[in-house]
């Protein structure tokens, strides 16, 4: 199968946070943030294999500060790496206080998705062409986050990985 460059499946999805987005203190909800990082992730792996994905996991995702009400919320989604069937996404997210004139990450996320035919069956996913240091970086790593992934999984579930 022939491979696709990392940056071709990228994603950068803008939101604007309104007060249905917020809770009583005015901050964003996390499980909103958390559907849009789905959002954005389930795009990068639809563009990157071209099929309808579905999310197979969310690693641990951390809110290392509030976003508000009025901010916009910037969600960045790129594939790291493509295994047999399952690709990684990482998802990072920054909010802009517009008014301010002020940006920073506030949250990081690695997902994994699957390409599935019409009966629900896993399809093989194309190669990821990491072309960046960054990018290969970010490859090599997968295969650490998906050892622990699945040893995780293998742990939960009770069975040997
Ligand atoms: C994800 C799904 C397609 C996997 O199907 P499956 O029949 O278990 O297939 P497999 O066991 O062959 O797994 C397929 C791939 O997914 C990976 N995978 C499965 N579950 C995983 C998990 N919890 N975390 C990370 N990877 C996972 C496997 O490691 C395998 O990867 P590989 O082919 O690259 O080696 C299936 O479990 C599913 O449809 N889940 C529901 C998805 C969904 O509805 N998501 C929305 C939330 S409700």
């Amino acid at each position: 199968m022939t491979g696709k460059p990392a940056s071709q499946s990228q994603v950068i999805m803008t939101e604007l946070v309104l007060p249905n987005d917020t809770n009583q203190l005015g901050n964003l909800l996390g499980g909103r943030l958390m559907h849009w990082i789905d959002i954005a992730a389930a795009l990068a792996a639809q563009r990157h294999s071209g099929k309808v994905c579905v999310t197979a996991s969310v690693d641990e995702i951390s809110f290392h500060e509030p976003i508000k009400l009025g901010h916009v919320v910037h969600i960045q989604a790129v594939i790291t790496r493509a295994f047999r069937t399952s690709m990684e996404v990482q998802v990072t997210v920054e909010r802009e206080d517009p008014l301010h004139n002020s940006r920073a990450r506030t949250s990081s996320a690695f997902l994994t998705f699957v390409a599935i035919d019409q009966y629900g069956k896993p399809l093989p996913a194309p190669p990821v062409i990491p072309e960046t240091d960054d990018e290969r970086r970010r490859y090599e790593q997968a295969a650490m986050r998906r050892e622990v992934r699945l040893r995780s999984r293998a742990a939960m579930e009770g069975t040997h990985p």
